[in-house]
Formats: structure tokens, C-alpha cells, sequence
């Protein structure tokens, strides 16, 4: 394995360069400070995964989204680098990764790198240059503004000002998330080679897949003026300004056009608040990436994904329209990447579903709604068992630094400690981020050690874990990997044409999945209609099914047999179905 000079031959790591596509793609997120430890140190590593990989094939996942595995002083849990192109002792070494590589393209998966392209950490030697001698070259890879004055009023996403003081001299720098991640200027084509070199090396080590992390930061205003205060802080949120401004796209395209070789590499943006009218830029035929996360149908519990606190009573409709919206606009532009969960989101069990009514069937439910869309579908660890959140009962268990800081500003907005602490719950990032569970030991069977963050103790409760779900053939995992392989197994359910029934009874979420082809009387099963029915009710419902022609039932979370007699389907509680009608 080992070639000259004791580094590792990188060709064996190719798999051969066949055009992959990325309709064929299902996506299971890992974060890997809390997936599997095999160190004992109480933190996920990279063995760790390669240990697991056996699971997620079985699950049916073609390609695995690590969360960033390089050194990184953790404040934003890896979402601040300190070196682009080696892996962060915790989780292992380079050689770690490359194993992980070849072993996972040994089962047909690909590995997806998190690239964090907006900022850097601020122990990045880029940075520590910078703060070094304001002549250096590494300066203007930042943004930094002469002071004595913060140049304007923004707050940063993790609250604060966006502007940082640098000590002993007159200036600030800027940052959009904490002051540990100072924003790169991609004003400076010396930036913009650098992240594509960065590119180019992991493509050499076997990548073929990048998530691209707030990419939709990098462009900059060119005078920083302050905006109309929306806080009591006096502050503006700083995405009014740097989130989505136009001319990023100037600069990804040419990232794009020199890395993103079309067939070969797969790449999602992270692009939240993206408007729709400005999708054909980012995907589609002429688009920059493969697909982007839209965030319109997660975020539809708060009013903004700056402020938790911010509460919306929303309602089932509400959820459908966001969903139909979203997946309607990507429709037209190109493809869609779909997700209920990531490190960033709350359980979706405990999102789109109410109290008390996380049971079983109504995850089964979720799990159809979202596997069936148009799109490739992301699934965030854990989802798959059911995960729930879990309840802390001080703001001193809370690792997240978005937690800590909503739970102060929910209460700087007026809210009780007991009100603000059940916002962060509702919210907190660890949610999705406590140690996965595969066994019901007191550790979760995730480390021999200490682990870094608290077990869900709910879900330790509940006995959701691996062991447990993989023991019952009734489990969510194997509806999920059902649902996968129907995917995989179904052209139109993958590649068919998604459009929305409306009209239903307001707890109902029903869309139809077709073959492109016009209906063809003559030649039978050619067209293909797909019907795919969420109930979000706890009581029965009836639904009018529009088909024209005979109906099957292909797969549902409940065991009976479709009754055939009409087109009325009677649904049980939180009943999903997936029928087919031949025309
Ligand atoms: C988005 C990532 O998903 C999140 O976890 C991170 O904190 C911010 N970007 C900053 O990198």
C-alpha cells in the first residue's frame, strides 16, 4: 500500500472514473466527534466509522458526509479550521482517512468532505500572520477595518458584534459567526486559488463529494455601513448584509469551472436563504453545485434561524406549503438536496411532530415524506433510529455556543430563565450532536471513556439504539432502508416528476411522483404514478384519491391491505402510504 518515500500510493484510493450520478445518491451525514470511538478518549474518530461501515451499507447510503475532520481548536466544533489539509489528531491521522477512503469505495461509498470556505479558524497560521504584520501578505486574506470604532453595527450569527478588536492596534476584523472564525476575503484572488488548490488536493486523495459550508457568506459589501437596529442590542443581523449578496456567485463559478468537473464530483452549498429566483445560478445544468440545502420548510418553527426564541404556532399546511415550494422551485431549476436532520437542526421528531405524539408510526410517516421527494435525500445520524431531543435543565449543559448565546438573548428579550432555556432545548445544535447510541450500555456502546457531550438520556430511556432497531424487523431503520432500496430499485421514484395534490384534509401531505413520459393507453406499464400520503393527524382520516386508474398499495407503516372498492382511502393515525397506479 505504502509507495516510495513511505507515502501512501493515492491511485489505488481512484475508483475508476465512471460519470457518477447524482440522482443515485442517498447521503447519511456523520458527525464524527459523536459517531463511534475507538480511542477511548471519549471522542469519535475515524476508525471508528471505518468500523461502522458495514451498518450504513446495510442501510443502502451510497456516499457518507463527514462533518469537518480537520485540526480545528473546536469552538464551532470544527467548523473553525486551522489547516485544510490534514485531519485533526482527535479523530486520527491522514493515513486514517485514506483507509477510510479505500475501504468505504471497497463497499460502492463515496466519502463527502465539509469544506468551510468562509472562514478560517483564528489559530489558522493565515491569521496568526495576519495579526502578526499588518504588511504581510496573509492580511488581505482577511477583512480588517481601521478602527477606533467598530466599523458598524452588526451582530454576528452567534451573536455579538461581527467586528473584533485586534489588541494593540487600530483595527478589527470581521466575522460573520464567532470571533474565533474571521470571514476570508474572497475578494483576493490569492484566497480564491488557495481554496481551490485545497480542492484539488482532497480530489487527489479519493473525494469525489463536498459540502460546502456557508458559502453563500463570501461576498462582501465594498463600505460597511451600519443598519437599522432589529434587537434590543441596537444591532443588525449581519446576514441582512453578507448573507446572499450579489456577485458570490462570481466567485464559486470560478471555483466551479476550475474543480467541480461535471460527472465526477458531487457538491452541495450550503446556502440558506437563498431565494428561489436565484436557484438556476446555483444548480441545474449551468448551475455551480450539484444541489443546495434550502432551509425554508426547517426553519418553519421560528420565525428567523438567527433567533430561536422567535416561536411560530405553525400548522401542518404551513409544513406543506414550504415543502411544495421548495420542491417545485427545484423542479425548475434542477435537483433538490433533501433533509429533515443535520448538526444544525433539532430532532425532526421533536420538530414536525407534537408532543406525545413521537411514536413509532408517525416517524415511519416522516421518514415516506421525506425519502420519496424529488431529490436526494440526506439523512443526519440517528434519524434513522428515531432519535429524539433531550431535555437539559441548566444552560451550563449546553456545548453549542448558538445555545448559550439564544438563552441570553431570549432573556435580554424579556423571557424567563425557565422560557429561555426551553427555547434553547427546542433548538440546541447538541441535539443532533450527543454521541451516537449503539447499544443501551451506560455509554451507549459510543466510547469505553468519557464521552465529550452528555448521552440523550431520553433516548437511552426509550431504547433507541442500533442494536435495538437492527433486533426488530418493525424497526424505523428498516422502513428507512425499505424506502431506500424502493428508491434505488424505481426510476420514476427517483427520477419521476414530483406535483403536490391540493385540497386534502389540512392534516394531510399527498404528492404524486410520475414518469415523464405522456400517458400511452396502448403500451401498459410504461407510465408510471406514484401517490405518496403523509397523515400528520392522530385521528382517522379519508383522502379522494384523483387516479383514473387501478391503484396498488407498494408500502406503508401499516400493515393492511388497500381496499380496493373506491377511490376513498381511509388512513389510520399517522398512516403512510405509498400507492402506484399503472396508466
Ligand atoms: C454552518 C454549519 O453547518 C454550522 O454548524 C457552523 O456553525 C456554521 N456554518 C459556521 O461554519
Amino acid at each position: 500500500m505504502s509507495g516510495r518515500n513511505g507515502k501512501r500510493n493515492l491511485d489505488i484510493f481512484k475508483r475508476e472514473e465512471t460519470d457518477m450520478s447524482v440522482q443515485d445518491e442517498v447521503i447519511y451525514q456523520i458527525y464524527p466527534k459523536s459517531f463511534y470511538d475507538t480511542s477511548g478518549q471519549g471522542t469519535g474518530t475515524l476508525k471508528g466509522i471505518t468500523k461502522k461501515l458495514d451498518y450504513l451499507q446495510s442501510l443502502g447510503i451510497t456516499t457518507l458526509w463527514l462533518s469537518p475532520i480537520f485540526p480545528s481548536p473546536m469552538k464551532d466544533n470544527g467548523y473553525d479550521i486551522s489547516d485544510y489539509r490534514s485531519v485533526d489528531p482527535r479523530f486520527g491521522t491522514l493515513n486514517d482517512l485514506d483507509t477510510l477512503i479505500e475501504k468505504a469505495h471497497d463497499k460502492g461509498m463515496k466519502i463527502m468532505l465539509d469544506l468551510v470556505f468562509n472562514h478560517t479558524s483564528d489559530q489558522h497560521p493565515w491569521f496568526q500572520k495576519a495579526l502578526q504584520d499588518p504588511q504581510s501578505p496573509y492580511h488581505d486574506y482577511y477583512i480588517f477595518q481601521p478602527g477606533p470604532e467598530e466599523p458598524n453595527n452588526l451582530r454576528s450569527v452567534f451573536g455579538g458584534s461581527t467586528w473584533q478588536k485586534v489588541e494593540g492596534r487600530g483595527e478589527y476584523y470581521f466575522h460573520a459567526f464567532s470571533a474565533a472564525q474571521p470571514d476570508l476575503n474572497w475578494a483576493n484572488p490569492k484566497v480564491r486559488d488557495e481554496m481551490a488548490q485545497i480542492v484539488e488536493f482532497w480530489k487527489s486523495h479519493g473525494i469525489e463529494a463536498f459540502r460546502i459550508d456557508a458559502i453563500n457568506f463570501i461576498k462582501k459589501p465594498e463600505k460597511w455601513k451600519s443598519i437599522t437596529p432589529d434587537g434590543p442590542d441596537g444591532r443588525g443581523k449581519c446576514t441582512r448584509v453578507v448573507r446572499n449578496a450579489p456577485g458570490m456567485e462570481i466567485y464559486l463559478q470560478e471555483l466551479a469551472d476550475r474543480c467541480f468537473e461535471q460527472g465526477k464530483i458531487i457538491t452541495v452549498g450550503e446556502t440558506a436563504g437563498l431565494p428561489y429566483e436565484a436557484l438556476p445560478k446555483f444548480i441545474g445544468d449551468n448551475g455551480i453545485f450539484n444541489m443546495v440545502f434550502d432551509f425554508k420548510a426547517a426553519d418553519l418553527d421560528i420565525v428567523s434561524g438567527d433567533e430561536w426564541f422567535s416561536r411560530i404556532n405553525w400548522t401542518t399546511p404551513d409544513l406543506k406549503e414550504r415543502i411544495e415550494q421548495s420542491q417545485m422551485a427545484m423542479q425548475q431549476a434542477g435537483w433538490a438536496a433533501n433533509f429533515l436532520e443535520n448538526h444544525d437542526q433539532p430532532r425532526v421528531t421533536t420538530k414536525y411532530l407534537r408532543e406525545h405524539q413521537d411514536n413509532l408510526q408517525a416517524k415511519k410517516m416522516l421518514a415516506m415524506l421525506q425519502m420519496m421527494l424529488r431529490g436526494t435525500p440526506f439523512l443526519f445520524q440517528g434519524q434513522e433510529l428515531g432519535m429524539v431531543n433531550f431535555e437539559r435543565t441548566s444552560p451550563d449543559q449546553f456545548d453549542d455556543l448558538s445555545s448559550i448565546d439564544q438563552y441570553h438573548r431570549a432573556q435580554e428579550a424579556g423571557f424567563s430563565d425557565q422560557q429561555a432555556l426551553h427555547f434553547a432545548n427546542l433548538r440546541s445544535r447538541d441535539n443532533g450532536r450527543v454521541p451516537f447510541p449503539w447499544d443501551d450500555s451506560p455509554n451507549v456502546g459510543f466510547t469505553t471513556g468519557t464521552p465529550w457531550l452528555e448521552i440523550n438520556h431520553e433516548a437511552k430511556a426509550r431504547n433507541l439504539n442500533a442494536k435495538a432497531a437492527l433486533d426488530n424487523p418493525e424497526s424505523l431503520f428498516y422502513f428507512y432502508k425499505k424506502l431506500i432500496a424502493l428508491r434505488k430499485e424505481n426510476e420514476t421514484l427517483k427520477n419521476g416528476s414530483i406535483r403536490f395534490i391540493k385540497n386534502t384534509s389540512p392534516d394531510l401531505i399527498v404528492y404524486v411522483r410520475e414518469s415523464e413520459e405522456k400517458p400511452n393507453k396502448e403500451s401498459k406499464n410504461q407510465n408510471e404514478r406514484f401517490y405518496v400520503i403523509c397523515s400528520f393527524s392522530d385521528q382517522p382520516q379519508n383522502l379522494e384519491l384523483p387516479a383514473e386508474n387501478k391503484i396498488r398499495k407498494i408500502f406503508g407503516n401499516r400493515p393492511s391491505a388497500l381496499r380496493q372498492e373506491s377511490n376513498t382511502i381511509s388512513l389510520e393515525p399517522f398512516e403512510c402510504l405509498l400507492l402506484q397506479e399503472n396508466a
